[in-house]
């Protein structure tokens, strides 16, 4: 879910410091049946609940930084105080802020990891998925994030593990040139964060749907190479993330 394509076309409107993110921007649909494909049993969300104090994030005031279309946003609004989804690609926005227009203490709007506009110790959760902006060389988002977490916040990123699971491996296929496996967990390491390892998997309806997320999570040929190589009737596929996390 963090296929991001270095090469594809930025969006003029987008605020500076954004990154392309050809998945979700140009293929929202199809991004919408990953989401729902994706942890079917609740492991990601019950690793992020596990570092929280009280193992819950009920009653915080919580970021969902880089919300893109808001899938995440009902999640947490079910039992936190409140809820900012940050945002910068306008179109992703008007998304998920009809999504969320009946929940009162939902909020969308626009922003960077690097600006997001809320004040100094303002929020007790930031939530931060498939955000290929953070990782190596991302301090100036990390030092905004440090600014709006209240002491004791804490903040949660949610990251492909390329070195392990077959999506993994289909993402270290595709990827090459993005940062090891070994090299993410040195910069997370040195930033303070901790890490809790996931295996979880998507679980599709159908093999249409199966291949319509892989091919816009890897670049063409290896899509084409990993989906001759799937089984028929293949729905489930493993897939390992990395759930990195910090209080302050
Ligand atoms: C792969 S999508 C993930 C969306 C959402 N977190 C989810 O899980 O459905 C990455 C999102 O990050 C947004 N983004 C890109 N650069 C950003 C930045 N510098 N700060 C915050 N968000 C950014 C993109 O517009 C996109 O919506």
């Amino acid at each position: 879910m963090s296929a991001a394509d270095p090469g594809s076309p930025e969006t003029p409107a987008a605020p500076e410091g954004t990154r392309p993110s050809p998945n979700i921007w140009h293929h929202t649909e199809t991004y919408e049946v990953e989401n729902r494909a994706f942890d079917p049993d609740g492991l990601v969300e019950a690793a992020i609940a596990s570092v929280l104090p009280g193992s819950s994030w009920a009653g915080l005031d919580v970021l969902d930084l880089g919300c893109g279309t808001g899938f995440h946003l009902p999640r947490f609004a079910t039992t936190a105080g409140s809820v900012v989804g940050v945002e910068p690609h306008a179109d992703l926005r008007a998304i998920a802020a009809r999504r969320t227009r009946r929940l009162p203490h939902v909020r969308v709007v626009e922003g960077t990891a690097q600006s997001v506009p809320l004040p100094d110790a303002s929020v007790d959760l930031v939530h931060s998925r498939w955000a290929y902006f953070f990782g190596p060389g991302s301090e100036p988002g990390l030092a905004e994030v440090a600014r709006l977490l209240r002491p004791g916040g804490v903040h949660v990123v949610v990251d492909n593990d390329a070195s392990r699971s077959t999506f993994g491996s289909w993402f270290a296929r595709g990827f090459p040139e993005v940062a090891t496996p070994a090299e993410k967990q040195a910069y997370w390491e040195s930033a303070g964060y901790a890490r809790v390892p996931v295996l979880t998997r998507w679980s599709f309806g159908s093999r249409e749907d199966l291949e319509a997320v892989v091919s816009i999570e890897l670049p063409g040929p290896v899509a084409g190479e990993v989906l001759a190589d799937l089984p028929a009737g293949t729905l489930e596929v493993d897939y390992a993330v990395d759930v990195l996390w910090r209080r302050t």
